[in-house]
C-alpha cells in the first residue's frame, strides 16, 4: 500500500489560484504551496499579489504573479497564454475570485448584479472553460469552484449571491459529467463563514450569533479547514471523485 500520505502531495504540480490577493484565496494558494505546489496568483492588486508571492518563494517553491480582471474574458485568455509560457502546463485551478454585496432583494441594483454575476459566476465559468482547456490537452486537471452553504439555504440580504453559488454547483456537476471523458475533474468547496476581510464588518455582533446558531460544530470555519479540503481535491487522493460540492461547514447543510 505504501504511503498513504503521499496520495495527498502536491510536489510537482502547478496550480492557478484567482482572487489570491488575500482572504480565503491568499490562503489557499499558501496551503497548497505547502503540500509542495508551485503557484501562479491572479487577482487585480499587484502589490498584494507580489507579497503573496514572495511568501510562497520563502517556502521553497515557485510562484509568478499575473495581474487581471477575472470578468473580462481576454484577460482570462491573457492567463492562459502566460501559465503556458511559465510552467508549461497547470494541474489544479482555484476558481476563488468573487465579489458579494448584501443587501434586501428589493434594493438590489441593474449594476450590483452585473457586477457580482461578471465576477463570481461569468469569470468562474469562463475560468474553467478556458484553463480547463489546457488540462483537456493535458489530459488531468483539478477544477474547485469556490461555492458556499447559500447555496442550499437562504439567509436574507444574500439572495444574488445565494442564486450565482447554487448555479456555481450546478455548473460544477454539469463540467465534471461534460469533462470526465477528458481526464478533467471538477468540484466545489462551500465553506460556511469565514472571517476573511472583506467579511469583517458583517460578521460581528447579532449576525455572528445568528450564524454561529446555524453550525452545530459552533464555530467559524478557518483557513486551515479550508486549506485541508482543497489539498485533498487538489490531490491524487480524490481522482474518484467529481462533481462534488464538499462542504465545509460544521454541519450547517445537514442541520438546515
Ligand atoms: N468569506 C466567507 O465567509 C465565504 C464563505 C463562503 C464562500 N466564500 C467564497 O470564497 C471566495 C473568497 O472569499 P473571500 O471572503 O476571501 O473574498 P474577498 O476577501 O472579498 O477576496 C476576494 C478576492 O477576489 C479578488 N477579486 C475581486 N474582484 C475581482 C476581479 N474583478 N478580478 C479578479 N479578482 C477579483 C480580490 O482581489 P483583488 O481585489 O486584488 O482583485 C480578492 O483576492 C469567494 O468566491 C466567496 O464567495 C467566502
Amino acid at each position: 500500500m505504501g504511503n498513504r500520505l503521499s496520495q495527498f502531495e502536491l510536489t510537482d504540480k502547478v496550480a492557478l489560484v484567482t482572487g489570491a490577493s488575500e482572504g480565503i484565496g491568499k490562503d489557499i494558494a499558501l496551503g497548497l504551496a505547502g503540500a509542495g505546489a508551485d503557484i501562479i496568483v491572479s487577482s487585480r492588486r499587484e502589490e498584494k499579489l507580489k507579497e503573496v508571492k514572495s511568501e510562497i518563494e520563502g517556502m521553497g517553491r515557485k510562484s509568478d504573479v499575473f495581474v487581471m480582471d477575472v470578468s473580462r474574458i481576454s484577460d482570462i485568455e491573457g492567463l492562459s497564454d502566460f501559465v503556458q509560457n511559465r510552467f508549461g502546463k497547470v494541474d489544479i485551478l482555484i476558481n476563488n475570485a468573487g465579489f458579494t454585496v448584501t443587501k434586501p432583494a428589493w434594493d438590489m441594483t441593474e449594476e450590483e448584479w452585473d457586477r457580482m454575476v461578471d465576477i463570481s459566476f461569468k469569470g468562474l465559468f469562463f475560468c474553467c472553460q478556458i484553463i480547463g482547456s489546457i488540462m483537456k490537452e493535458q489530459g488531468y486537471g483539478k477544477i474547485i469552484n469556490l461555492s458556499s452553504t447559500f447555496s442550499r439555504s437562504i439567509i436574507p440580504g444574500r439572495s444574488v449571491y445565494g442564486g450565482i453559488k447554487a448555479g456555481v454547483s450546478h455548473l460544477t456537476e454539469a463540467l465534471a459529467a461534460e469533462w470526465a471523458p477528458d481526464g478533467v475533474r471538477v468540484n466545489a468547496l462551500a465553506p460556511t463563514a469565514v472571517l476573511t476581510p472583506s467579511r469583517a464588518s458583517l460578521l460581528q455582533g447579532e449576525v455572528l450569533e445568528k450564524i454561529l446558531s446555524r453550525i452545530p460544530l459552533n464555530r467559524l470555519a478557518t483557513s486551515e479547514d479550508l486549506i485541508n479540503a482543497s489539498i485533498y481535491l487538489s490531490s491524487p487522493a480524490s481522482d474518484f471523485v467529481t462533481g462534488h460540492t464538499l462542504f465545509v461547514d460544521g454541519g450547517w447543510i445537514a442541520a438546515s
